[in-house]
């Protein structure tokens, strides 16, 4: 069956999360929230988590977890999501995500995750000492989609592999039970910074857990450290080429075009017709501005906001309930398939 068909039957619902495992980083706005701002504008059921359980696949200082947890919500919120046109939440206040997990653990196959970079790059070359949960994080991910039938998952590209194993999971679920119940989530990659590179090496991706604070902008730095490290970024001595096709060879210069085309709202083609010709010590200004004018306000949201952490407990909690209402009979139904007694 086509995606076209299996998905008809299911209403259009965008489904997505991010980890409190860390602040956030510009991979993270560009790559993600600033898209679910944008696909909640859209008129389709938006519903954002903070997949807090996913974060614990490594060890999280307990109190460094809830601020993070808070900060990545007063994130969301300072970005432009709105929880009267949202659903925000934090994955462990909906007990079902951990509870049709369980269920995917019973469908995904060891060769599945077996094949999966993420837990690669993240276990690295000590496997065995890796948790139990960070092998079977893409499978509770699967349930965080699947549990909402969403039909849309907006991610950066490092997330690719684990929503196509999402559709591997709903697949073989449908077929092992003779069923048309779970959709075939698609994700949804777009724009110019659907992998932010970090700003020291640009064959890398910017990430919150790079050793290097200098390697990524913290959606919590300010004005001067914003200005700082777009000064530093490393570049290469060759001025900005008029054509894309100039930057295939050029990871950093590609990236500071890309981070600029997705900061402005406008292609990295159109970048390059504003600056194309110019060195970096005129294009470098050009971006600090803009990149200032862009996240200052938000981390002075988010740090006023993190002033109301009582306000920030209230809508994630109002975000579960309303998050509940739609899992709690999807799981139902998924325990009456599987021949649970009610
Ligand atoms: P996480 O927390 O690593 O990242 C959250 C989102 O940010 C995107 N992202 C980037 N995009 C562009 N450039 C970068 N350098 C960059 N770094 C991060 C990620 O692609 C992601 O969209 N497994 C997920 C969290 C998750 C999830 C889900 C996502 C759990 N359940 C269900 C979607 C649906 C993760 O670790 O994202």
């Amino acid at each position: 069956m086509t995606t076209e068909a299996t998905n008809s039957k299911f209403k259009q619902r965008v489904f997505s999360g991010i980890q409190p495992s860390g602040g956030l980083t510009l991979g993270n706005y560009l790559g993600a929230i600033r898209r679910f701002v944008d696909m909640q504008e859209g008129g389709i059921e938006t519903i954002y988590c903070m997949v807090d359980l996913h974060a614990i696949t490594v060890w999280q200082d307990p109190a460094a977890l809830r601020h993070q947890t808070r900060e990545l919500a007063a994130g969301y919120l300072a970005a432009g999501l709105d929880p009267k046109k949202s659903i925000l939440f934090n994955q462990s206040q909906v007990p079902e995500h951990a509870q049709l997990g369980w269920v995917f653990n019973c469908i995904a196959r060891l060769g599945w995750m077996n094949r999966m970079t993420q837990f690669k790059d993240k276990a690295g070359k000590n496997a065995e000492k890796a948790s139990l949960g960070l092998y079977a994080y893409p499978s509770l991910m699967a349930a965080d989609i699947l549990l909402y039938h969403a039909t849309h998952v907006p991610v950066g590209e490092d997330q690719k592999q684990h929503v196509e194993l999402t559709r591997d999971i709903a697949a073989k679920f449908n077929h092992d039970y003779g069923v048309d119940f779970f959709p075939m989530s698609e994700p949804v990659i777009e724009g110019a910074a659907t992998r932010v590179m970090s700003l020291r090496d640009g064959s890398k991706k910017m990430s919150k857990s790079d050793p290097s604070d200098a390697s990524r902008i913290n959606m919590t730095d300010d004005a001067d450290t914003i200005a700082k490290k777009i000064r530093k970024a490393k570049t290469d001595p060759e001025a900005l080429p008029s054509e894309l096709d100039g930057l295939k060879d050029r990871p950093e210069a590609r990236n500071l075009v890309n981070i600029y085309a997705a900061l402005a709202g406008i292609s990295p083609q159109a970048v390059l017709d504003q600056h194309g010709g110019q060195q970096f010590s005129a294009f470098k200004p050009a971006l600090v501005d803009l990149a200032v004018d862009h996240l200052a306000p938000i981390s002075t949201e988010m740090a006023r906001l993190m002033q109301h952490s009582d306000e920030i407990d209230a809508i994630l909690r109002d975000g579960a309930a309303r998050a509940r209402a739609i899992a709690s009979p999807i799981l139902q139904q998924t325990y009456d398939i599987i021949g649970m007694l009610r």
